[in-house]
């Protein structure tokens, strides 16, 4: 049994090679022969004044004569290469000029993103290469589309609140983290205040696609105030915010991965039993009713200038 299906896997493996060899060398052959020449987006509407009239919307054919200088005449066969050949074709599949026009949609998903990246070189879009999207199979064209795009950043979900666009399209995949988002205590995502691209790059990015070096940084953009540096830090804090938040959402307050005081008790076991002050502390009744709710005193959890154990005067 065992030697049957490595010999199968083998020949199965061969015969793939070879037809690939082959249209490689069918394609290369038919090129020699008769190479497709440029004839303009006025041959192509004949034929395509759907796509064409679609193109004239979209944000390529707007911005593509801006930017580039590329009007609308030379634009189709910019991406589609050279038509000559599939017009002459006329619709017919079985004319070997037909399939001279090249189908974006019908490369393979690297191929797809190169082709975008001839154009698309600003930092934030060429993390790509080094993401986990691009590693696991998905293209440009996964979420963008060209003539099918809605709103600026040709999205092909549609929604007139562009963060939630943005949402939706992730949401399409990562499903279970919608749920989090639902739960009482979230960033204001499914309100579409924000969205998922507001913490990471779609595209990639140095570490768990986020939108900064360390996730501190990241929090830091729009939680300033819990950055520091302070006088007194308090080391989980600079070490990573998600010791204690879940910024997917959580059920309990504040986002906290965990209710008070348990998340606290987690790293310091015996709290107000390590000084002689301390000791006299853990005594107090008015502690002891205290005691769960950590924060009424260590105030300034996340730093002080103030004091060493975060409790403000
Ligand atoms: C004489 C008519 C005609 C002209 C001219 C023409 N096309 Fe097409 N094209 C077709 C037909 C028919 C199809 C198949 C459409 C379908 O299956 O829905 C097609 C398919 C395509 C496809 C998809 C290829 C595929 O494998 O399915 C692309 C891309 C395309 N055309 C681009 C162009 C561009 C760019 C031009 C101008 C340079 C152009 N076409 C000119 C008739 C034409
Ligand atoms: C910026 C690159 C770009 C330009 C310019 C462009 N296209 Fe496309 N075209 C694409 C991509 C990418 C697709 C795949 C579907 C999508 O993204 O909407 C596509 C899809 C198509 C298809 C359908 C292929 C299919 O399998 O459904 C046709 C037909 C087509 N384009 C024709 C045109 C014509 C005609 C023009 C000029 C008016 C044009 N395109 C301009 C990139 C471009
Ligand atoms: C021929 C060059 C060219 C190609 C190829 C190209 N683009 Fe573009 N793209 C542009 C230009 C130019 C703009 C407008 C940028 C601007 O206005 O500054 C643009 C705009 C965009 C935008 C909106 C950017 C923004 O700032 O909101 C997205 C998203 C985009 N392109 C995605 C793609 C994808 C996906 C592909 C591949 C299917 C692709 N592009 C292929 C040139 C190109
Ligand atoms: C998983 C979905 C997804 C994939 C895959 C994807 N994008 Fe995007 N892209 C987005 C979203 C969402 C935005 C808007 C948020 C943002 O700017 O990052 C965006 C924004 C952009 C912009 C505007 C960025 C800016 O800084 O203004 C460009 C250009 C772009 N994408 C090009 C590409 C190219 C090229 C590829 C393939 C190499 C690609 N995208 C792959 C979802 C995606
Ligand atoms: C077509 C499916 C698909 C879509 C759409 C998609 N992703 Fe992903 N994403 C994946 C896959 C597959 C992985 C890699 C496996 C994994 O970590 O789950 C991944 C991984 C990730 C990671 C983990 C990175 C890491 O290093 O662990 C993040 C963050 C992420 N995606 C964010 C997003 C965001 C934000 C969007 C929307 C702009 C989005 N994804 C849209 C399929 C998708
Ligand atoms: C407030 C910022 C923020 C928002 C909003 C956010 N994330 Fe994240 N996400 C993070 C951080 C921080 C990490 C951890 C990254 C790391 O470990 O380096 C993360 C990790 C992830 C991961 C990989 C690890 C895991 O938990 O599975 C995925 C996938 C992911 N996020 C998807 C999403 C999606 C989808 C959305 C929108 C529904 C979203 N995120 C919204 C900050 C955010
Ligand atoms: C793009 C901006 C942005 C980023 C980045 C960001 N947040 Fe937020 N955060 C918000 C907004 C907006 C709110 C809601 C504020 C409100 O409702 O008043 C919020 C609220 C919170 C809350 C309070 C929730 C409550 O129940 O009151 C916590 C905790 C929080 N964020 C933690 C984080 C952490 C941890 C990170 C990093 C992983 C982070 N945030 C990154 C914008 C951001
Ligand atoms: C040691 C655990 C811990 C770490 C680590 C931590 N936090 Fe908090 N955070 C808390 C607690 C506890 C609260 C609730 C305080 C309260 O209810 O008074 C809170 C509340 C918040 C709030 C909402 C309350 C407000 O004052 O607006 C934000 C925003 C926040 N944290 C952001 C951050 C950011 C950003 C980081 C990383 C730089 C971080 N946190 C790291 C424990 C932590
Ligand atoms: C992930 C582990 C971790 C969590 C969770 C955590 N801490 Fe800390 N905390 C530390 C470390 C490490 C120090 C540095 C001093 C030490 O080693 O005990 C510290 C220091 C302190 C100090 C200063 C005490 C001293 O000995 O200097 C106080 C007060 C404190 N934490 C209170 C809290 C409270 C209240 C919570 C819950 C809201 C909390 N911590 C959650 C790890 C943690
Ligand atoms: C009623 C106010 C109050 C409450 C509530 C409180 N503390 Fe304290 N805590 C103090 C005081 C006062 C000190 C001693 C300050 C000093 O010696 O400088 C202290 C000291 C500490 C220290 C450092 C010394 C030691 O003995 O470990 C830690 C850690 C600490 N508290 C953690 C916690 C945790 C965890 C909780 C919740 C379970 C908590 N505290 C609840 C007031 C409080």
């Amino acid at each position: 049994m065992r030697s049957r299906t490595g010999r199968e896997g083998m020949r199965g493996l061969g015969t793939a090679a070879l037809a690939g060899a082959l249209a490689f060398c069918l394609a290369g052959a038919a090129r020699a022969v008769d190479e497709p020449t440029y004839v303009g987006a006025s041959t192509c509407i004949a034929c395509h004044s759907d796509k064409a009239e679609q193109f004239k919307q979209s944000m390529h054919g707007k911005r593509l004569p801006v930017v580039k200088g590329i009007d609308f005449e030379k634009s189709c066969e910019t991406c589609h290469g050279p038509g000559s050949l599939h017009a002459a074709a006329a619709g017919d599949r079985s004319n070997p000029g037909f399939a001279t026009i090249i189908d974006p949609l019908k490369l393979p998903p690297a191929e797809q993103s190169k082709f975008c990246l001839n154009c698309h070189k600003q930092q934030e879009v060429m993390y790509w290469n080094i993401g986990p999207h691009a590693a696991n199979g998905l293209s440009c064209l996964t979420c963008h589309s060209v003539h099918q795009g809605h709103g600026p950043r040709n999205l092909k979900v549609e929604n007139s609140n562009e963060y939630l666009a943005e949402t939706e399209t992730c949401l399409k995949c990562h499903k279970t983290k919608k749920l989090g988002m639902n739960l009482p205590s979230h960033h204001p995502v499914m309100e579409g205040k924000m969205s998922c691209a507001s913490c990471h790059n779609p595209h990639g990015g140095e570490s768990g696609n986020i939108r900064a070096g360390s996730v501190p940084e990241l929090c830091g953009k729009c939680h300033a105030e819990k950055l520091g540096p302070f006088a007194y830090e308090h080391p989980p804090v600079t070490e990573n915010c998600l010791n204690c938040h879940d910024p997917h959402g959580s059920i309990n307050d504040r986002m906290l991965k965990q209710a008070l005081p348990f998340l606290c008790l987690q790293c310091h076991k015996f709290p107000h039993t390590g000084t002689v002050n301390n000791a006299n502390a853990y005594t107090s009744s008015a502690l002891l009713l205290q005691r769960g709710r950590c924060v009424n005193c260590h105030r300034e959890i996340h730093g002080s200038d103030r004091h060493m154990r975060f409790i403000p005067h």
